[in-house]
Protein backbone atom coordinates (compact mmCIF):
# COMPACT_ATOMS: atom_id res chain seq x y z
CA UNK A 1 0.00 0.00 0.00
CA UNK A 2 2.62 2.32 0.89
CA UNK A 3 4.46 1.54 -1.85
CA UNK A 4 1.71 1.81 -3.93
CA UNK A 5 1.12 5.42 -2.85
CA UNK A 6 4.47 6.57 -3.60
CA UNK A 7 4.36 5.78 -6.68
CA UNK A 8 1.19 7.40 -7.67
CA UNK A 9 2.43 10.32 -5.92
CA UNK A 10 5.53 10.12 -8.32
CA UNK A 11 2.92 9.52 -11.34
CA UNK A 12 0.63 12.23 -10.01
CA UNK A 13 3.74 14.96 -9.59
CA UNK A 14 5.10 13.52 -12.88
CA UNK A 15 1.92 14.20 -14.75
CA UNK A 16 1.92 17.41 -13.51
CA UNK A 17 5.12 18.18 -14.79
CA UNK A 18 4.49 16.83 -18.24
CA UNK A 19 1.28 19.49 -18.64
CA UNK A 20 3.22 22.17 -17.36
CA UNK A 21 6.12 21.69 -19.72
CA UNK A 22 4.28 20.47 -23.17
CA UNK A 23 0.71 22.38 -22.05
CA UNK A 24 -0.26 24.86 -24.45
CA UNK A 25 1.61 27.84 -23.67
CA UNK A 26 0.67 31.73 -23.88
CA UNK A 27 0.56 32.51 -27.65
CA UNK A 28 3.46 34.45 -28.57
CA UNK A 29 3.35 37.39 -30.80
CA UNK A 30 4.61 36.62 -33.92
CA UNK A 31 4.48 33.11 -33.58
CA UNK A 32 3.45 32.07 -37.46
CA UNK A 33 3.79 28.35 -37.28
CA UNK A 34 4.55 25.62 -34.76
CA UNK A 35 8.07 25.21 -33.68
CA UNK A 36 10.32 22.62 -34.41
CA UNK A 37 11.38 21.12 -31.59
CA UNK A 38 14.82 19.64 -32.48
CA UNK A 39 15.62 22.99 -33.66
CA UNK A 40 17.29 25.74 -31.00
CA UNK A 41 14.63 28.90 -31.22
CA UNK A 42 16.18 32.18 -31.35
CA UNK A 43 15.36 35.04 -29.59
CA UNK A 44 14.26 37.88 -31.78
CA UNK A 45 13.46 41.33 -31.22
CA UNK A 46 11.90 44.20 -33.02
CA UNK A 47 10.27 47.44 -32.93
CA UNK A 48 7.09 46.56 -34.24
CA UNK A 49 6.24 50.20 -35.43
CA UNK A 50 7.76 50.81 -38.72
CA UNK A 51 5.24 49.46 -41.41
CA UNK A 52 6.33 47.79 -44.27
CA UNK A 53 9.21 46.13 -42.33
CA UNK A 54 7.54 45.34 -39.14
CA UNK A 55 3.98 46.25 -37.75
CA UNK A 56 1.63 45.10 -35.40
CA UNK A 57 -1.60 43.55 -36.96
CA UNK A 58 -4.07 41.50 -34.72
CA UNK A 59 -1.79 39.99 -32.58
CA UNK A 60 0.62 38.92 -34.76
CA UNK A 61 4.14 41.17 -35.89
CA UNK A 62 4.10 41.16 -39.68
CA UNK A 63 6.34 43.31 -42.25
CA UNK A 64 9.02 42.44 -44.97
CA UNK A 65 11.56 42.15 -41.96
CA UNK A 66 9.95 39.75 -40.57
CA UNK A 67 9.35 37.31 -43.71
CA UNK A 68 12.96 37.64 -44.42
CA UNK A 69 14.31 37.01 -40.69
CA UNK A 70 12.15 33.31 -40.55
CA UNK A 71 13.00 32.51 -43.89
CA UNK A 72 16.79 33.03 -43.07
CA UNK A 73 16.10 31.82 -39.87
CA UNK A 74 15.44 28.72 -41.32
CA UNK A 75 17.55 28.48 -43.73
CA UNK A 76 20.11 28.14 -40.95
CA UNK A 77 18.69 25.75 -39.36
CA UNK A 78 16.65 27.77 -36.92
CA UNK A 79 13.51 28.50 -35.18
CA UNK A 80 12.67 32.07 -33.94
CA UNK A 81 10.56 33.45 -31.51
CA UNK A 82 9.72 37.44 -32.18
CA UNK A 83 9.33 39.84 -29.99
CA UNK A 84 7.76 43.60 -29.79
CA UNK A 85 9.93 45.44 -27.82
CA UNK A 86 10.07 48.64 -28.86
CA UNK A 87 13.53 50.45 -30.44
CA UNK A 88 15.63 51.83 -27.63
CA UNK A 89 15.18 48.37 -25.13
CA UNK A 90 15.97 46.25 -28.30
CA UNK A 91 19.91 47.70 -28.45
CA UNK A 92 19.93 47.11 -24.58
CA UNK A 93 18.58 43.38 -24.87
CA UNK A 94 21.56 43.20 -27.75
CA UNK A 95 24.07 44.60 -25.77
CA UNK A 96 22.99 42.18 -22.76
CA UNK A 97 22.72 39.16 -24.78
CA UNK A 98 19.40 38.58 -23.74
CA UNK A 99 18.16 38.50 -27.36
CA UNK A 100 19.93 36.31 -30.18
CA UNK A 101 19.27 39.28 -32.66
CA UNK A 102 16.97 42.41 -33.97
CA UNK A 103 15.49 42.85 -37.17
CA UNK A 104 14.29 46.49 -37.08
CA UNK A 105 15.05 47.71 -40.68
CA UNK A 106 18.15 48.69 -38.44
CA UNK A 107 21.30 50.56 -40.53
CA UNK A 108 24.64 49.26 -40.39
CA UNK A 109 26.88 52.01 -39.34
CA UNK A 110 30.27 52.67 -37.42
CA UNK A 111 28.76 54.06 -34.46
CA UNK A 112 26.89 51.03 -33.66
CA UNK A 113 29.25 48.50 -34.67
CA UNK A 114 31.90 49.43 -31.83
CA UNK A 115 28.49 48.07 -29.80
CA UNK A 116 26.76 45.70 -31.90
CA UNK A 117 27.84 43.11 -34.91
CA UNK A 118 25.83 42.75 -37.74
CA UNK A 119 25.06 40.80 -40.71
CA UNK A 120 25.78 41.54 -44.18
CA UNK A 121 23.70 44.24 -45.77
CA UNK A 122 20.06 43.35 -46.69
CA UNK A 123 18.35 46.79 -48.04
CA UNK A 124 19.32 50.18 -49.28
CA UNK A 125 17.57 53.60 -47.64
CA UNK A 126 18.08 56.99 -47.07
CA UNK A 127 16.25 59.20 -44.83
CA UNK A 128 13.38 61.46 -46.63
CA UNK A 129 11.57 64.68 -45.35
CA UNK A 130 7.49 64.02 -44.87
CA UNK A 131 5.40 67.03 -45.22
CA UNK A 132 2.20 68.22 -45.78
CA UNK A 133 1.51 69.32 -49.72
CA UNK A 134 1.26 72.53 -49.25
CA UNK A 135 4.47 73.32 -47.19
CA UNK A 136 7.62 75.40 -48.30
CA UNK A 137 9.44 72.63 -47.20
CA UNK A 138 11.42 71.65 -50.35
CA UNK A 139 15.02 70.45 -49.29
CA UNK A 140 16.69 69.12 -45.95
CA UNK A 141 18.27 72.71 -45.68
CA UNK A 142 14.74 74.23 -45.54
CA UNK A 143 14.35 72.23 -42.04
CA UNK A 144 16.19 75.23 -40.22
CA UNK A 145 13.70 76.86 -38.33
CA UNK A 146 11.13 74.56 -38.59
CA UNK A 147 9.88 71.67 -35.83
CA UNK A 148 11.05 68.58 -37.33
CA UNK A 149 9.63 65.15 -35.52
CA UNK A 150 12.13 62.01 -35.31
CA UNK A 151 12.05 58.97 -33.73
CA UNK A 152 14.79 58.99 -30.90
CA UNK A 153 18.17 56.72 -31.28
CA UNK A 154 17.65 56.51 -35.28
CA UNK A 155 19.53 57.86 -37.89
CA UNK A 156 16.86 60.12 -38.57
CA UNK A 157 17.43 61.85 -35.68
CA UNK A 158 21.11 62.22 -35.94
CA UNK A 159 20.12 63.46 -39.73
CA UNK A 160 18.29 66.24 -38.56
CA UNK A 161 21.05 66.80 -36.08
CA UNK A 162 23.55 67.57 -38.65
CA UNK A 163 21.36 70.17 -40.01
CA UNK A 164 19.64 72.18 -36.45
CA UNK A 165 22.52 71.42 -34.73
CA UNK A 166 22.75 68.83 -31.70
CA UNK A 167 20.65 70.39 -29.06
CA UNK A 168 17.92 72.53 -30.84
CA UNK A 169 14.56 72.29 -29.23
CA UNK A 170 12.70 72.30 -32.39
CA UNK A 171 13.99 68.56 -33.28
CA UNK A 172 10.75 66.18 -31.15
CA UNK A 173 12.05 62.78 -30.66
CA UNK A 174 9.67 60.18 -30.27
CA UNK A 175 9.57 57.15 -28.93
CA UNK A 176 8.54 55.53 -32.30
CA UNK A 177 8.33 56.67 -35.88
CA UNK A 178 4.15 56.63 -35.92
CA UNK A 179 4.19 59.07 -33.16
CA UNK A 180 6.33 61.27 -35.08
CA UNK A 181 3.91 61.24 -37.79
CA UNK A 182 0.91 61.96 -35.76
CA UNK A 183 2.60 65.31 -34.21
CA UNK A 184 2.66 66.44 -37.97
CA UNK A 185 -0.71 65.22 -38.78
CA UNK A 186 -1.51 67.28 -35.34
CA UNK A 187 0.07 70.40 -36.08
CA UNK A 188 2.90 69.82 -33.58
CA UNK A 189 5.42 69.57 -36.16
CA UNK A 190 6.48 70.69 -39.83
CA UNK A 191 8.07 67.85 -41.05
CA UNK A 192 8.78 64.13 -40.19
CA UNK A 193 12.54 62.96 -41.48
CA UNK A 194 12.55 58.84 -41.37
CA UNK A 195 13.78 56.17 -43.66
CA UNK A 196 12.27 56.70 -47.43
CA UNK A 197 10.22 53.31 -48.02
CA UNK A 198 8.11 53.64 -44.30
CA UNK A 199 7.15 57.29 -45.31
CA UNK A 200 6.74 56.36 -48.72
CA UNK A 201 4.38 53.49 -48.09
CA UNK A 202 2.35 55.96 -44.93
CA UNK A 203 1.51 58.68 -48.07
CA UNK A 204 0.37 55.28 -50.38
CA UNK A 205 -1.85 54.31 -47.56
CA UNK A 206 -3.78 57.60 -46.76
CA UNK A 207 -3.72 59.53 -49.74
CA UNK A 208 -6.53 61.45 -47.93
CA UNK A 209 -4.12 62.62 -45.75
CA UNK A 210 -2.78 65.37 -48.47
CA UNK A 211 1.33 64.38 -47.23
CA UNK A 212 4.08 64.44 -49.91
CA UNK A 213 7.92 62.89 -49.49
CA UNK A 214 11.03 64.96 -50.31
CA UNK A 215 14.17 64.11 -51.25
CA UNK A 216 17.12 65.62 -50.21
CA UNK A 217 20.55 64.02 -52.49
CA UNK A 218 22.26 65.06 -49.75
CA UNK A 219 20.87 62.67 -47.25
CA UNK A 220 23.20 59.84 -47.05
CA UNK A 221 22.68 55.78 -48.63
CA UNK A 222 22.13 53.64 -45.92
CA UNK A 223 21.81 50.06 -45.23
CA UNK A 224 19.80 47.71 -43.07
CA UNK A 225 21.44 44.40 -41.49
CA UNK A 226 20.47 41.88 -38.81
CA UNK A 227 22.21 43.21 -35.60
CA UNK A 228 23.74 40.58 -32.99
CA UNK A 229 25.52 41.07 -29.59
CA UNK A 230 29.15 41.40 -30.45
CA UNK A 231 30.80 38.28 -30.76
CA UNK A 232 27.94 36.08 -31.53
CA UNK A 233 28.60 33.50 -33.43
CA UNK A 234 25.19 33.33 -35.19
CA UNK A 235 26.77 35.72 -37.69
CA UNK A 236 28.65 34.11 -39.85
CA UNK A 237 25.52 31.43 -40.41
CA UNK A 238 23.51 33.89 -40.83
CA UNK A 239 25.41 35.69 -43.36
CA UNK A 240 25.73 32.68 -45.50
CA UNK A 241 21.71 31.78 -45.07
CA UNK A 242 21.43 35.01 -46.32
CA UNK A 243 23.85 35.17 -49.48
CA UNK A 244 22.13 31.68 -50.14
CA UNK A 245 18.50 33.41 -50.24
CA UNK A 246 19.85 35.74 -52.37
CA UNK A 247 21.22 33.31 -54.83
CA UNK A 248 18.19 30.68 -54.95
CA UNK A 249 15.51 33.60 -55.32
CA UNK A 250 13.60 33.62 -51.93
CA UNK A 251 14.49 37.00 -51.31
CA UNK A 252 13.64 38.20 -54.59
CA UNK A 253 10.24 36.41 -53.90
CA UNK A 254 9.84 37.53 -50.67
CA UNK A 255 11.55 41.29 -51.42
CA UNK A 256 8.36 41.60 -54.66
CA UNK A 257 5.37 40.39 -52.37
CA UNK A 258 6.49 43.29 -50.09
CA UNK A 259 7.49 46.03 -52.67
CA UNK A 260 6.47 45.00 -56.32
CA UNK A 261 9.66 45.35 -57.71
CA UNK A 262 13.03 43.34 -57.66
CA UNK A 263 15.87 44.08 -55.06
CA UNK A 264 19.14 44.71 -56.73
CA UNK A 265 20.98 42.16 -55.24
CA UNK A 266 24.68 42.74 -57.23
CA UNK A 267 24.91 45.75 -55.48
CA UNK A 268 23.63 44.34 -52.15
CA UNK A 269 26.66 41.84 -53.21
CA UNK A 270 29.41 44.14 -54.30
CA UNK A 271 28.77 45.94 -50.43
CA UNK A 272 30.11 42.51 -48.57
CA UNK A 273 33.15 43.47 -50.49
CA UNK A 274 33.95 46.82 -48.51
N1 LIG B 1 17.06 52.90 -40.23
C1 LIG B 1 16.93 53.79 -39.12
C2 LIG B 1 17.98 53.48 -38.09
O1 LIG B 1 18.50 52.41 -38.06
C3 LIG B 1 15.56 53.76 -38.49
C4 LIG B 1 15.08 52.41 -38.09
C5 LIG B 1 13.83 52.44 -37.25
N2 LIG B 1 13.26 51.11 -37.16
C6 LIG B 1 12.18 50.84 -36.46
N3 LIG B 1 11.71 49.61 -36.51
N4 LIG B 1 11.57 51.75 -35.77
O2 LIG B 1 18.28 54.30 -37.25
Amino acid sequence: MKIFSKFSLFVLLCSIFLLTACGPSEPTTGEAKELDEDKVTLRVVTDAAYTPFEYLEGDGIKGFDIDFVRAVAEEAGYNVKIEHVSWDPLFEEIENKDADLAVSAITINEDRKQTYDFSVAYFLSTNKILVLKDSDIKSGEDLEGKVVAVQNGTTAKETVEAILGKNNQDIRKFENNNLAIQALLNGKADAVVADNTVLEEYVKKNPEKDLMVITDKSFAEEHYGFMFPKGSGLKEKMDKAIDDLFDNGSFTEIYQQWFGTKPDIEYLKELQNE
